[in-house]
């Protein structure tokens, strides 16, 4: 999107504010569906614990997405969006048997990452189909707090527990429908993704009424210049033709998942807040901005970078910046940025803010949560208002 179509944005909603361009996550849909064409049955479930708002829900139900969900809630954003239960699959991790039953009762696909919980599942309601979330060891992903496939990782059902899996289904009588991975977020290399899928084939053996195979995710996009994507085509080629061969081997054409959040909405988002104060240190220019990170906090969690621009002075001179936020602990967005000179009042524009940016953002100091924009077909839509003090309150008794 040009920076005065963002401008003019910020200018009508007011700021902080998040703006998410569909035509971008509609293209990057279509770069895996079109990369994995050669194979006759491919389900792709967008992530919604990425950018969950029900309108951007509906996007990815026009697009034949479904979606891959982590909790209850997410499960009944799905059906207010108007996906069929079997159009969802939810992959929960350490949450109580009842709000799996509670789920399983809506009509969506369970997904069991924990041996205790199977267990007893499959002794309740042994006719209920479940998938079954393996941790194939591997160490894959941008950093610790997103690497989820290894061995020290508290996802997952062991690669090695596979035995102890087959008499829980055998004793049991549950069926096994699927088996799913998901190693973490930001991976580089596309062998990881390969490694992995034979780790998988190697389980699903062992289950004789396997309908799905669900790789889960990881696919990179690219934060800053000179950063790399996951190649989907060459993904797409080297893995249909693995998975094809698996389902001659296996006897049935199995069903291809892939859960994308990232790959999916990164892209599309734009975060976009005014600078508030310009404060010159014996060290350091400092631009402190109408934000932190109660809006966005990606950067504080887990150092993630986030291409930032001054978009209401872009012919400015450019000088180095830290660009932080107004919370009271250290919350830097970026340390020594190079960006066109910035003016008290200027709006900074943050790139990459579609995924774990609105949808990990809180109250913290009593602020109020940003408002959201869709481009949606070419016209703009408020989908979420700016919250108000009632949104602070609304839930706090005042006893004495
Ligand atoms: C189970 C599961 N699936 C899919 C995803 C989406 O990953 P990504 O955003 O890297 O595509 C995640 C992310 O944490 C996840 O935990």
């Amino acid at each position: 999107m040009d920076r005065n179509q963002l401008l003019e944005l910020t200018n009508k909603y007011g700021g902080p504010l998040y703006v998410y361009n569909t035509d971008t996550i509609k293209n990057q849909y279509n770069n895996i569906t079109t990369a994995f064409s050669k194979v006759k049955n491919v389900k792709i479930n967008y992530a919604v614990k990425a950018l969950s708002n029900v309108n951007i829900l509906k996007v990815f139900k026009q697009l034949g997405s479904g979606l891959d969900t982590v909790s209850i809630q997410e499960v009944q954003l799905g059906l207010l969006a108007g996906f069929d239960p079997k159009d969802i699959i939810y992959t929960p991790n350490g949450v109580s048997l009842k709000e799996i039953e509670d789920v399983a009762k809506l009509g969506v696909q369970i997904n069991i990452d924990n041996l205790s919980i199977l267990e007893l599942f499959g002794q309740k309601h042994p006719k209920i189909p479940v998938c079954i979330r393996i941790n194939p060891h591997i160490m894959a992903g941008g950093n610790s707090k997103i690497s989820v496939g290894h061995i020290d990782s508290k996802f997952g059902i062991s690669i090695h527990q596979v035995p102890h899996i087959k008499r829980v289904v055998e004793n049991t009588g549950m069926h096994i429908n699927g088996i799913h991975m998901h190693t973490g977020s930001d991976i580089l290399d596309i062998d990881t993704f390969l490694m992995a899928t034979e780790i998988l084939f190697d389980v699903a053996k062992n289950f004789k009424n396997i309908e799905f195979i669900d790789f889960g995710s990881g696919f990179k996009v690219p934060y800053k210049e000179g950063d790399i994507q996951t190649n989907i085509s060459d993904l797409g080629k080297k893995l249909s033709k693995r998975f094809n061969d698996f389902c001659k081997e296996y006897g049935k054409d199995l069903t291809l998942m892939f859960e994308p959040g990232k790959y999916l909405v990164s892209q599309s988002g734009y975060f976009l807040a005014k600078v508030n104060v310009i404060k010159q240190t014996t060290s350091t220019v400092f631009a402190g901005i109408d934000s932190g990170l109660n809006h966005l906090i990606r950067p504080m969690f887990y150092n993630a970078y986030h291409k930032i621009e001054n978009i209401s002075n872009p012919k400015g001179r450019e000088r180095f910046y830290s660009i932080v936020g107004y919370i009271c602990e250290t919350d830097t967005f970026g340390s020594n940025r190079r960006i066109n000179e910035i003016r008290e009042e200027d709006v900074l524009c943050f790139y990459n803010a579609g995924a774990y940016c609105f949808s990990m953002a809180s109250n913290y100091n009593s602020r109020y949560r940003p408002a959201e924009v869709m481009i949606h077909d070419g016209k703009d839509y408020l989908i979420r208002k700016r919250e108000t003090f009632e949104d602070i309150i609304r839930n706090q008794d005042i006893v004495i």
